[in-house]
């Protein structure tokens, strides 16, 4: 018997790549989902990439009583929890409800896990807990100084979660901190459609190639880098997918507790990616430089020595797959992500 999972937010955008990754790893899925920032039409076309039946719980994670529910109703051997709001704007304007969603929504899930003997957990966490740090390459030994609300959330859930583990040495748990993901499945059916117009690099070059956006700006071009505009470590959404599966294999196959970085463990800059993009679309694209955006780092990536040593993970997609997987995929995608 396969052992079973529960994915929690397993309809959005990285969820849904690593329930294709789980369900090709020989793992028994069930996606736990509100649908709050997930297309409706995600379990059909999950279905059509995996061939068997998305198997599905529309639930939301703050009420305690239905998560609740839904662990009485099925046996899990683990959680994989993605559920969450990762918007850093929304969270400044609504930390109340990024608080209920990202916090009590875990405790809720933690609470449900504990009363069902379920007893090993994969937490969705984000290298926005570093902050604006100068250590480049950046390890899990950095310290913390997450800005802004959403971070602040994902460094709550990790202290919680480490709380529970201490508390409880049955209990295990891996964190993985995302660098920055970035494309789509290659079969082009799922990729990155948040509801919500998108702020991110990758989903903003493709508005502009579909004319939704007239220009890319460029938040600043005189950071200390190859080029002066910021640098990031773009992974592939797919990589990130199959490090959740190298995640849950360490937890259930060999009992041991890790916390990791999930990047490549190398810097683009903006105008490097930009210049990718163009060459998957064989044209340019029209951009400016404008003024530095608030609150961001100028340059960030990651140290993957102990994601490599613990999980034995290594990225394997380079930045024009990124580009082409998202084009292949925004360029089809029905729902425009205009607000
Ligand atoms: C990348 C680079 C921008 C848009 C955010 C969240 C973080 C995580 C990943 C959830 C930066 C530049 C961007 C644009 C630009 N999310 N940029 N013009 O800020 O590194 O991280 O997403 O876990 O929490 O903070 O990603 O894609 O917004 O920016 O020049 O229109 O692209 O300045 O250098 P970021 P990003």
């Amino acid at each position: 018997m396969s052992k079973q999972i529960l994915l929690t937010g397993g309809a959005g955008f990285i969820g849904s790549h690593t329930y294709v990754a789980l369900i090709g790893a020989g793992y028994g899925v069930t996606i736990l989902d509100n649908f709050e920032n997930a297309r409706r039409d995600i379990p059909d076309r999950l279905q059509q990439i995996t061939g068997c039946p998305t198997r599905l719980v529309e639930c939301d994670v703050r009420d305690g009583a239905a998560v609740a529910d839904v662990l009485a109703r099925q046996k899990f051997d683990a959680v994989v929890h993605f559920a969450a709001r990762k918007s850093v704007a929304e969270g400044e304007a609504d930390p109340v409800g990024y608080y209920r969603s990202n916090v009590t929504g875990l405790i809720n899930v933690v609470q449900a896990m504990q009363d069902h003997n379920v007893k090993t957990m994969v937490f969705s966490s984000s290298a926005a807990v570093y902050g604006n740090t100068d250590q480049v390459p950046i390890t899990e030994d950095t310290p913390l100084a997450p800005l802004g609300v959403y971070a602040e959330t994902k460094k709550v859930g990790e202290t919680f979660l480490q709380s529970v583990a201490a508390a409880d040495p049955d209990f295990t748990l891996g964190i993985l901190r995302y660098f920055n993901p970035v494309g789509a499945h290659a079969s082009g059916l799922i990729g990155e459609d948040s509801s919500q117009p998108p702020s991110n690099l990758v989903p903003v070059i493709s508005r502009v190639v579909r004319g939704e956006l007239s220009e890319l700006c460029i938040y600043g071009g005189d950071y200390p880098t190859i080029d002066g505009t910021g640098v990031r470590d773009y992974i592939h959404v797919e990589d990130l997918a199959r490090g959740h599966v190298l995640s849950l294999d360490a937890l259930l196959k060999k009992r041991r507790n890790h916390l990791v970085n999930l990047g490549t463990g190398q810097g683009h800059s903006v105008l490097e990616v930009l210049r990718a993009y163009e060459a998957v679309l064989g044209h340019a694209l029209p951009h400016k430089i404008v003024a530095r955006r608030a609150g961001d780092a100028g340059i960030s990536f990651a140290s993957g020595a102990r994601a490599r040593e613990i999980l034995g993970f290594e990225a394997r997609h380079d930045l024009n797959e990124m580009c082409a997987s998202n084009w292949a995929f925004s360029g089809r995608s029905t729902l425009s992500t205009a607000g």
